[in-house]
């Protein structure tokens, strides 16, 4: 049998990496956020002043940039390390600069072909909860299981306000609100990859959801549906 795999995808902050990981903990299998390799070619742009408007330029990046996902390597509340050509980019790719540009670079179809390729080497052969904007409809299309995770934006944006807060980041919640509408609408209306769920995808709305309760109920449907 070949190994399961699961296919969150979502809008920004609605719980994706929370119950990604919790998920793939429980199941003891493989988390991976895609959602790291376009922060890491957005960020590593950024820092080689390469423009993020110069498409081209980015998409050679995108194809040349060696990332690297490894556990954490330093206990400082990170879910996992991510190197960018050897450099410790886990925190540098959470900046306010990468969150304003990374929608913009990762509607580049070049970009997306690049990571989308490694992505599906990723999960090769393995058993793996891989979570994004396009991984049931798009990296991997057969996946045993689909979850799309959705809440109201305001919502998101409350979430997401807490977590800069919990990190010692000071944020307006107004600003946080227009940058996540902002977003939304570059990923859902972009060309290439959009995101939607996938039609086989199971939507579950995280609103009112206490992320147990979220991470109960993907692991109830992996259970009824994957592997009882
Ligand atoms: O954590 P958050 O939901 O804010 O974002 P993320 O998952 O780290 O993804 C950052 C950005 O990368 C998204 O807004 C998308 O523009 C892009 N992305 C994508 O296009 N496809 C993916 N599979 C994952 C992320």
């Amino acid at each position: 049998m070949r190994p399961v795999a699961i296919a969150i995808d979502g809008p920004a902050a609605s719980g994706k990496s929370t119950v990604g990981q919790a998920l793939a903990e429980r199941l003891g299998c493989l988390y991976f956020d895609t959602g790291v390799m376009y922060r890491a070619v957005t960020w590593a742009a950024l820092d080689r002043s390469i423009a993020v408007e110069d498409e081209a330029a980015v998409t050679t990046l995108a194809e040349a940039l060696d990332i690297e996902v490894t556990e954490a390597t330093v206990d400082d509340g990170r879910q996992y390390t991510v190197l960018a050509d050897g450099v410790d980019v886990t925190w540098a790719i959470r900046k306010r600069a990468v969150d304003v540009n990374v929608s913009p670079v990762s509607t580049y179809a070049g970009v997306r072909r690049a990571l989308v390729a490694q992505q599906r080497r990723v999960a090769a052969g393995r058993a793996v909860v891989m979570v994004g904007r396009d991984i049931g409809t798009v990296v991997l299309p057969d996946a045993d299981l689909k979850i799309y995770l959705d809440a109201t934006v305001e919502e998101r944006a409350r979430r997401r306000w807490r977590q800069l807060r919990e990190r010692g980041k000071a944020a307006d919640w107004q600003e946080v609100l227009d940058m996540m509408r902002r977003r939304d609408r570059i990923d859902s209306s972009r060309d290439v990859a959009p995101l939607r769920a996938a039609e086989d995808a199971v939507v579950l709305d995280t609103t009112t959801l206490s992320v147990e309760e979220v991470v109960d109920e993907a692991e109830r449907l992996v259970r009824a549906r994957v592997c009882p």
